[in-house]
């Protein structure tokens, strides 16, 4: 086996348990579950095709932990009303590889991105980026406390419904990555100090926690290290712009202190800059942006060496993503390479990539502006448009107006 390759191929260690190799998809929502928030045939499917296509582990992509804090009408949706929806879906993962992945829910609240938008306060770069009423009713102390308890109980299901651990998410200016931003001006318990900022999350952790206790749950969580916008997630402050590592690293001794296993490094939050969550191939300023994503995760290494870290930014990267990889992973900045995109593109990118068949995988081609988050966000089921000609058929009704 070629020598880069073969550090992908090594197992990689997640809170006592083992991946089997070192390639892990991203968390990738595809809108498509029944109208209840349980996986459909075709949500099984996908991840079948996951499992089969040779991930040492599969990131069950943000699973809503409420009716509230949904962002699509078919986004999945874990209750205790749907918990054997779960256990199927996990169970089918399982039974699609000899060696199964190491299976991660993550669990979510849309917050302000939610069909009905649950604004925690205003602010003049992110109130334009999505359709919600201008100057509207901001979110009253009762409903966060009634989202952090939905979310809390959900992450404590996550064992039951199969998963080895909970992602507690906390980016891409969802709820929990909203509150914990320095300009968050609340003048109630979930605003203003950094104590107050962290009330949701720790919550999450909380019930991290308990979840590892009783039923061996492991837990960590997906962070916009840097969210890139004044006041945002890894700024000093209210109106700091410079990246600060003060900015976030209470939330990563918080984690530690509970004993989460692992953090997925990402940035940004799509709606404002997409960019900077998904770095784009061909367009300038990529390699800065890949730069800036391993940078952070070798950030988080180096803050706790025990994290598993899983790093993102290497779709764009096509065949080069191996050596890049590899040599990110010998330089002891990440431990798992995280796809997103790709996974989307080649579901079988693992297997291909592994049994030295880089040749066949169909990359992607970063169409467009990136047609799978423009079918996210007309609210259609995502996939690939370039190698799936289900999704192309969507897009296409799309761009019809129907
Ligand atoms: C269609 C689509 C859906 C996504 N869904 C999620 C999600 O559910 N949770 C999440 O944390 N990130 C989500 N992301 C972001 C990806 O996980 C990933 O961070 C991003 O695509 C960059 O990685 P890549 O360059 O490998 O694609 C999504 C991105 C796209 C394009």
């Amino acid at each position: 086996m070629d020598e880069y390759l073969s550090y992908l191929a090594r197992p990689a260690d997640i809170g006592g348990r083992q991946a089997k190799n070192r390639l892990s998809t991203l968390p990738m929502e595809a809108n498509d579950s029944e109208p209840d928030g349980s996986p459909s045939e075709i949500t099984i499917e996908r991840y079948r095709r996951l499992s089969a296509g040779g991930w040492g582990v599969v990131y069950v992509e943000a699973l809503a932990s409420c009716e509230r804090g949904r962002c699509r009408p078919r986004q999945l949706m874990l209750s205790k009303r749907n918990l054997d929806s779960f256990k199927r879906l996990s169970d089918a993962i399982r039974a699609a590889s000899d060696t199964p992945p190491f299976i991660i829910y993550q669990i979510n609240h849309g917050g302000r991105y939610a069909l009905r938008p649950l604004v925690s306060y205003h602010s003049e770069i992110l109130d334009p980026t999505w359709d919600m009423p201008e100057g509207g009713a901001t979110a009253s102390t009762a409903e966060l406390d009634e989202a952090a308890d939905a979310t809390a109980e959900t992450v404590k299901l996550c064992a039951s419904a199969g998963a080895d651990a909970a992602d507690l998410k906390c980016c891409h200016g969802y709820l929990a990555a909203e509150l914990f931003r320095p300009s968050n001006n609340r003048d109630d318990k979930y605003g203003g100090s950094l104590e107050n900022r962290l009330r949701f999350m720790d919550a999450l952790i909380s019930a991290g926690a308990e979840a590892a206790r009783d039923d061996g749950l492991i837990f960590g969580s997906r962070i916009s290290i840097q969210e890139k916008f004044p006041g945002g997630i890894g700024s000093s402050g209210p109106d700091g712009t410079a990246f600060d590592f003060s900015g976030v690293a209470p939330l990563l001794e918080r984690l530690k202190a509970a004993g989460a296993a692992f953090v997925c490094e990402t940035m940004g939050v799509p709606y404002y800059n997409p960019e900077t969550t998904r770095p784009q191939a061909g367009r300038p300023g990529l390699e800065t942006a890949l730069a800036e994503h391993h940078g952070m995760a070798g950030w988080v290494k180096s803050f706790n060496p025990a994290f598993a870290v899983i790093g993102a930014g290497y779709t764009s990267l096509k065949a080069g993503c191996v050596e890049r990889a590899a040599k990110n992973i010998i330089a002891g900045d990440v431990d798992i390479i995280g796809f997103g995109r790709q996974s989307f593109a080649d579901p079988d990118t693992a297997v291909k990539l592994l049994s030295g068949d880089a040749a066949r995988v169909k990359w992607c081609a970063a169409c467009g502006k990136n047609n799978c988050s423009t079918l996210l966000r007309a609210k259609a089921p995502a996939g690939c448009v370039v190698h799936d000609r289900a999704y192309r058929a969507e897009l296409k009704k799309i761009q019809r107006g129907k």
